[in-house]
């Protein structure tokens, strides 16, 4: 079956400096697929040039057999890439209703739109509460689930997330996890998932790439790397 997402040696950095030195890495239709290595890795670099954010020097990009290479971002995204960057991916000084109704900017109608936010409110209920408050006023959790629904309310296919669980309490954690297994199995969407804690993600991955100075050092079915003592003491901390 053609991947939801592929690169294929994918070679890509900033200005001459080169970050990506080849990565090859598929997400299964309707997968979840880890992502994960030390700080500096390239974690994000690949995130920003599969949503079109940098230009690879080389290699390929494929969405559903299709290459993006000559896309631009906002082409990209409105052929259904979500992408939740890193640190706080909301609007600080916009309220959480405007950072909804910006994200659901493709969506046609306002009946559309309406329908989507109550999804939202479905999965992330605190955000109906907090409709008014300025997003630059919440909480670290309750950003990152409006930077989720975010992307989520323009119906993406394919989900880019850039540690969810950065800075989070435990039990919020959990609960921002528990929904995204909830989107992914419900609505069928392909997870790419960049993640700190190991554990965390190899429970909800179906497979899982380490990557090491912008190489995949490792790649395997979660079950196989959660069981491999060698790869946890090399690179998933112990
Ligand atoms: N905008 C940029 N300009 C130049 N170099 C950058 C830029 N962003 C990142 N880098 C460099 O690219 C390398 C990989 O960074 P990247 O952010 O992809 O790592 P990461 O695996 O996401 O790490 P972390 O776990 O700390 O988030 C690092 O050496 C970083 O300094
Ligand atoms: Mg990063």
């Amino acid at each position: 079956m053609t991947p939801q997402l592929e690169l294929r040696g994918l070679v890509a950095g900033y200005g001459a400096t080169e970050i990506l030195h080849g990565i090859d890495l598929r997400v299964a239709s309707g997968g979840v697929t880890a992502l994960l290595g030390a700080n500096g890795a390239g974690k994000t670099t690949t995130l920003r040039a599969v949503s079109g954010l940098i230009r690879p020097h080389a290699g390929d990009i494929l969405l559903d057999g299709k290459s993006l290479l000559k896309r631009s971002a906002s082409q990209i995204a409105a052929l259904g890439v979500g992408h939740v960057p890193d640190g706080r991916g909301t609007i600080s000084e916009l309220s959480v209703e405007e950072n909804l109704q910006t994200g659901g900017y493709l969506l046609k109608g306002r009946d559309a739109l309406h329908s989507r936010m109550e999804q939202m409110f479905v999965w992330f209920p605190i955000l109906k509460q907090r409709l008014r408050q300025q997003a630059g006023t919440l909480s670290g959790g309750e950003q990152q689930m409006l930077a989720i629904a975010r992307a989520m309310i323009a119906r993406p296919r394919l989900l880019l997330l850039d540690e969810p669980s950065f800075g989070i309490a435990p039990l919020v954690v959990r609960q921002i996890f528990d929904t995204l297994r909830e989107i992914n199995r419900k609505d069928g969407i392909g997870v790419l998932l960049i993640e700190q804690n190991a554990a965390l993600a190899l429970d909800i991955a179906g497979d899982a790439y380490v990557l090491e100075n912008g190489r995949v050092a490792v790649h395997g079915a979660s079950a196989d790397l959660k069981n491999d003592a060698a790869v946890r003491r090399s690179y998933l901390g112990g």
